[in-house]
């Protein structure tokens, strides 16, 4: 399961994902070869990551992903040499071979969110997209609400500090307010809970 997800005819410019593997790696053996999970990626730039997940831990029948992207990168991005006229086309190439396993939805992440039906969909949410600190925290904050009990949800770049605005405090004042909810996996350079069964009056939502 350490694979680095490259096939031949994939093209990318960028390795963000590489490090990650082999935490990524433990905590998801589990679910490797399950049937019919279903994963979000919030940040999907030319689909690494995505691939990952397919190539690695989505080989279940009837396993797929979502991916949620704006394609026009990050402010962070600017002066990289990537070919952003046709960012979500490499993307679609690299996924290609996925076929209908893949579910691409272009936009902003706090939009498409609030446009997702508020159920508990997903049995992992990968948080890359912006990183903006209170974009991070919307982003977790929106996805939440989606994702399974005992599901995952894992942050990337809490510990990235190349601007003002990071994740790490997003992340930090996440994980304060939603603390009786999940049970921490893993904090390093990036962080995974996963989602608590909540106890409740009847008729209340605790999610
Ligand atoms: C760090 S890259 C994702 C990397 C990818 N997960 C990987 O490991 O290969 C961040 C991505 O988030 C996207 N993005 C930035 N802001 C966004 C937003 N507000 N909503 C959705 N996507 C956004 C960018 O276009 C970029 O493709």
């Amino acid at each position: 399961m350490d694979g680095n997800a490259v096939s031949s005819g994939m093209s990318f410019s960028q390795d963000w994902f590489s490090p990650h593997i082999p935490h990524l790696s433990r905590l998801l053996a589990g679910l490797r070869g399950v049937p019919g999970l279903s994963f979000l990626e919030i940040g999907s730039f030319e689909g690494r990551s995505t691939v990952w997940f397919l190539q690695q831990v989505l080989t279940g029948a009837g396993s797929t992903i979502t991916c949620i992207d704006t394609f026009r990168g990050s402010a962070e991005h600017s002066g990289l040499d990537v070919g952003w006229d046709d960012l979500q086309g490499t993307f679609r190439r690299n996924v290609d071979s996925f076929g209908s396993r893949v579910r691409v939805i272009e936009g902003e992440s706090a939009v498409v969110l609030r446009g997702m039906p508020r159920q508990e969909a997903f049995d992992l949410v990968y948080v890359d997209g912006s990183h903006q600190a209170t974009d991070v925290l919307e982003d977790g904050v929106l996805s939440w609400p989606l994702l399974k009990v005992g599901g995952i949800m894992v942050f990337d770049d809490y510990l990235w500090r190349m601007m003002e605005s990071r994740p790490g405090p997003a992340i930090d004042a996440f994980l304060a307010v939603y603390a009786d909810r999940y049970d921490l996996l893993h904090k390093e350079y990036q962080v995974a809970v996963r989602k608590r069964a909540m106890d409740g009056p009847p008729g209340r939502h605790f999610d």
